[in-house]
C-alpha cells in the first residue's frame, strides 16, 4: 500500500491493543511512534513490526509525567515534522477489591495514566495539530465506562474519557481536529490476565456474540474513523464489542 503522508503517535504501543493498532497503522503506510513505558518490550515490537510500508519508531515514556510527553512529541516533530493522529491506547487496571482494599498507590495510578495521560498528550497534540487545520485523536473507553462494573477506580476514569471526548469534540470541531472514543468489548490481551479462564467462558456466554476481540478488531475501526470516509464522524463514543453493550443485563431474567 502507498505511503499515506501521515503520522501516527500511539501510547501503551508495544503490547496488546496498541500493538495491533501499530501494526494495521504501518502496513497501511501510516507512520508510526509508539511510546510505551515498557523499553525492553517496545523495542522488541519495533523490530517485529518493521515494514517496508511506512517507518516505525518506539519511544520510551510514561505518559503519566508531563515532561516524558513532551519529549515524546519532540522526538515525533524532530522525525517528521508533522502529528495527524493520536491513539490514546495507554491504560492500566486495577485489581478488582472493594473500595475500603484499594491500594491508594494503584489509584493514583489508574487516574495518572488512564485519565491525567490522555489529557496531556491530547494537549500536546492539539498544539502541533492546530497550525495544520487537521488532526484525529482516538481514545480508548470500555464497557466499565457506561456499566457498573467491580472495580472502582478503572470505570470511573474510562467515564472520564469518554466525556473528555465529547467534550474536546466539540471544542476543536471548526479546525476540524475530530476526536473520537473506541469502547472495546473483551480483547484477550495481558491486560485481562487477572480473569481465569472460566471468568472468560462465563463472560462470553452472556456476550451476544460468543466472542471475544483480537487486538486488530479494535484497530479496524480506528483505522476507518481516522479516514477521510469518516470526515464527520466526532464526538463518537463507538463499540467494538461482539455486542455486550447491547444486552444490557437482560440475560440476568433469561430474557
Ligand atoms: N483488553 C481489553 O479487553 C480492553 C477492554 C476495554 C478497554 N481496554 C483499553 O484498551 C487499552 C489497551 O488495553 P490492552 O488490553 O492492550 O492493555 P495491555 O496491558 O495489554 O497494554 C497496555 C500497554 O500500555 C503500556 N502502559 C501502561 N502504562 C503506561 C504509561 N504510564 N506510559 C506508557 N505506557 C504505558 C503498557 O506497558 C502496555 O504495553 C487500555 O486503555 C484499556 O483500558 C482494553
Amino acid at each position: 500500500m502507498a505511503k499515506s503522508n501521515r503520522v501516527a503517535v500511539i501510547t501503551g504501543g508495544a503490547r496488546g491493543i496498541g500493538k495491533g493498532m501499530a501494526r494495521t497503522f504501518t502496513k497501511r503506510g501510516i507512520d508510526v511512534v509508539i511510546a510505551d513505558k515498557d523499553g525492553d518490550l517496545l523495542e522488541k515490537t519495533v523490530s517485529e513490526l518493521k515494514t517496508a510500508e511506512a517507518s516505525i519508531y518506539g519511544f520510551k515514556a510514561d505518559i503519566s509525567k508531563v515532561d516524558e510527553v513532551d519529549k515524546l512529541f519532540d522526538f515525533t516533530m524532530k522525525q517528521f515534522g508533522q502529528v495527524d493522529i493520536l491513539i490514546n491506547n495507554a491504560g492500566v487496571a486495577e485489581p478488582l477489591v472493594p473500595i475500603t482494599e484499594v491500594d491508594l498507590k494503584i489509584m493514583d495510578e489508574i487516574i495518572n495514566v488512564d485519565f491525567k495521560g490522555v489529557f496531556y498528550c491530547s494537549r500536546r497534540a492539539v498544539k502541533e495539530m492546530k497550525p495544520r487545520k487537521s488532526g484525529n485523536i482516538i481514545n480508548m473507553g470500555s464497557i466499565d465506562g457506561y456499566v457498573s462494573l467491580p472495580g472502582v477506580v478503572y470505570g470511573p476514569m474510562k467515564a472520564a474519557v469518554q466525556r473528555f471526548t465529547t467534550v474536546l469534540a466539540r471544542e476543536l470541531a471548526s479546525i476540524p481536529i475530530r476526536v473520537n472514543c473506541i469502547v472495546p468489548g473483551l480483547v484477550l490481551t495481558e491486560l485481562m490476565e487477572e480473569l481465569s479462564d472460566r471468568d472468560v467462558e462465563l463472560m462470553l456466554k452472556y456476550v451476544p456474540m460468543h466472542k471475544a476481540l483480537v487486538p486488530e478488531d479494535v484497530a479496524n475501526l480506528a483505522y476507518f474513523l481516522v479516514s477521510d470516509e469518516a470526515r464527520y464522524i466526532t464526538g463518537s463514543v463507538i463499540t467494538a464489542d461482539s455486542g455486550a453493550s447491547a444486552d444490557a443485563g437482560w440475560h440476568a431474567f433469561g430474557l
